[in-house]
């Protein structure tokens, strides 16, 4: 088999990364970046902060402060005015999964014209886009090192997987100081977002040695350190773990695939407007349950490097023992079912086909090892309901 394997060019990972800044950018040849960030990040003066940095290094740097949770396709056209409006010849995306996910679709669009939704799955593009630096402030999504942006439409709610390596970030900047006040349920559900990515990375159909390497390494990490960083945030040595895992699990997903989880997160995201790494905590437990006895010998690989079990168990009770984990961890970050995060049953079950017509169009539940009929994805969301 070979192995398609895409990285940013350039990382810079570490306490005070985000000093270097500018000096990345320069050696791009960017002068007149755009900063996509959020209003948070914007009023919190974490964004000036940037601005300084890159102004110090002759960057003529706007900010586009506009990007939301779980960015819809109209959030969009704002930020391409600034972008257009400044002559942008790079763009910077600042804060957790959604500025970065912005940041790439504006990317794209100021390049290339057209809208978001022609850029969804199965399509992939790798045509003209302006280069994008990732900076990501939480350890969790990703997308600092992913091929992939998610758009949400408009009109149908449905979370939409664009794929592609115009949509992969030239250079990233990954620093865990700015991960230090991350409350603790920013930190959960980023974190377990982070160990989903790694665990489907590595169960995928699509896994290869390049993608296990780093999604083995991410779990052992995780597994450490996620609730060291919820219980604590200033815990630096397990901030600082959680955020080169975070990256290391995007660089392998991105690289390999995602799974059902995700297949099955993103309409719940969609519809009922639950965090992406929380809707994922939701998922994951009885996701894992239902898809191990089609990788028992992986499951175990997983429970193994999470040291969940020693390295002599047998792979059937490693498998088993990782799905008590996984429940566990999720009972001890506090993560919610669906009904006690205050989702109406009633529209939860009026919805529960075309969210599993929407996790199936994506393709992810595709790459799952045991692929699921529609009848199992309804019943798999009637299941974790109640229960994880
Ligand atoms: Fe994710």
């Amino acid at each position: 088999m070979v192995a398609d394997i895409a990285l940013p060019r350039l990382a810079k990972i570490g306490a005070g990364a985000i000093t270097e800044l500018g000096s990345v950018v320069a050696q791009l040849g960017i002068r007149r970046p755009v900063l996509v960030t959020d209003r948070y990040l914007d009023e919190t003066g974490q964004a000036e902060r940037l601005v300084k940095i890159l102004q110090a290094e002759g960057a003529d740097t706007a900010v586009f402060s506009g990007a939301v949770p779980d960015p819809t396709a109209s959030s969009l056209t704002a930020g391409l005015d600034v972008v257009r409006g400044h002559d942008a010849d790079g763009v910077i995306g600042f804060g957790g999964g959604s500025p970065m996910d912005t940041a790439k679709a504006l990317a794209v669009l100021s390049a290339n014209g057209g809208s978001i939704s022609e850029y969804r799955a199965p399509g992939s593009y790798a045509g003209p886009a302006l280069p994008v630096v990732a900076v990501p402030t939480t350890a969790g999504s990703g997308s600092d090192s992913t091929q992939f942006t998610v758009i949400t439409d408009d009109e149908t709610d449905e979370k939409m997987l664009c794929p592609g390596l115009s949509f992969l970030p030239i250079a990233i900047v990954v620093d865990f100081e700015l991960t230090l006040s991350m409350p603790p349920r920013l930190t959960a559900d980023t974190g377990v977002d982070a160990l989903t990515h790694a665990i489907e990375a590595y169960v995928s159909r699509r896994a290869s040695p390049f993608s296990d390497a780093l999604a083995l390494a991410a779990m052992t990490a995780i597994s450490r350190h996620l609730r060291r960083a919820y219980a604590d945030g200033a815990d630096r040595e397990a901030r600082e773990s959680m955020m080169l895992a975070a990256t290391q699990a995007g660089m392998a997903f991105s690289n390999s695939s995602v799974a059902l989880v995700h297949g099955m997160s993103r309409p719940i995201g969609g519809h009922f407007h639950v965090a992406h790494g929380l809707s994922n905590a939701m998922l994951l437990p009885a996701v894992t349950k239902f898809s191990v006895d089609a990788a028992v010998d992986r499951y175990a690989d997983c429970a193994k490097a999470m040291g969940v079990v020693d390295d002599t168990t047998a792979s059937r009770a490693a498998a088993d023992a990782l799905v008590d984990e996984l429940t566990q961890l999720c009972a001890d970050v506090e993560v919610p079912t669906p009904g006690s995060y205050g989702i109406d049953r009633a529209q939860w079950e009026d919805r529960l086909v075309t969210m599993a017509d929407q996790a199936l169009a994506s393709g992810s539940p595709a790459n799952n090892p045991r692929v699921p009929t529609h009848g199992e994805i309804v019943t798999l969301y009637r299941e974790i309901f109640e229960r994880p």
